[in-house]
């Protein structure tokens, strides 16, 4: 794991969309996961700026959200598929038929899944996972125990999940229990995954994530597995892990090697 220490949240926010950046120049035809919540929102601000003045062209892209709630519509405000489509998908030019999302509607719950799975591998694989972390460690929405073997799948949200969503909804009763997600062996296939953290309240889940043990109790540990993985971090979301100093220092000598 390569565990890169930023000032601030718009210095990771930077960092990300510099490499989302990179990748689509060199691979136009990438396929790239997207992640929702608070965290990638900067991130996603960036890129559209980089679309907007420096040309950054995503026509070319596919693109495919982690994960949606269970028994929303595509159009709902709320759900995950809105996210996207308005903090990023419609403000760039990534081409309509070349974004992916689950859908929350799905009667045959186990067929949609597969066939997104499916839809996936058609897409040549997932060029980079773009990932946030949830408070319990999560990514996607694979919840404390998700197999680390597992595919995109039904997944139960933890009250932890559902109380950190409220936001979104009029009330707690709102917030839908179960998600559709991908499974975190689908996004350990990914070539490359970025997981991005700021703020105090995600150092918990990062010093677990990237120092503790692997475990399906936190599915970001998995993340330990791949070869390819940044996690880049503003100071606050660093707080808690106990070799800082050493990521700093290794940080500081492959930007030498670069
Ligand atoms: C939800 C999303 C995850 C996201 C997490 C953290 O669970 N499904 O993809 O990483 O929230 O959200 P935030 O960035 O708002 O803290």
């Amino acid at each position: 794991m390569r565990v890169v220490i930023e000032p601030t949240a718009a210095d990771v926010a930077e960092r990300a969309a510099w490499i989302v950046a990179r990748l689509v120049r060199f691979r136009p035809d990438a396929s790239i996961a997207l992640p929702t919540g608070r965290t990638p929102l900067l991130m996603y601000d960036e890129l559209v700026r980089l679309h907007e003045t420096a040309g950054l062209d995503f026509s070319r892209v596919t693109t495919f959200g982690l994960d949606e709630y269970r028994g929303l519509a595509g159009d709902d405000p709320r759900s995950f598929r809105s996210y996207l489509r308005r903090h990023f998908l419609d403000r760039v030019n990534v081409s309509p038929e070349k974004t992916h999302a689950l859908d929350g509607l799905a009667t045959d719950v186990a067929g949609e899944c597969a066939a997104y799975e499916e839809r996936i591998r058609e897409a040549g694989g997932l060029d980079l996972a773009l990932l946030g972390i949830g408070l319990e460690g999560h990514i996607g929405m694979n919840e404390p125990g998700s197999s680390l073997g597992s595919r995109t799948r039904l997944k139960t949200l933890t009250e932890h999940t559902a109380r950190a969503a409220i936001g979104a909804f009029a009330d707690a009763d709102e917030v839908p229990r179960q998600a559709l997600t991908m499974g975190v062996a689908t996004i350990l296939d990914a070539r490359r995954c970025l997981l991005l953290a700021t703020g105090r309240t995600k150092s918990a889940a990062v010093r677990h994530a990237v120092e503790g043990p692997l475990t399906s109790q936190v599915s970001a540990s998995a993340l330990q597995l791949h070869p390819d993985v940044q996690v880049i971090l503003d100071e606050d979301a660093a707080a808690d892990l106990a070799r800082q100093a050493y990521y700093r220092a290794m940080e500081l000598a492959q930007r030498a090697l670069e």
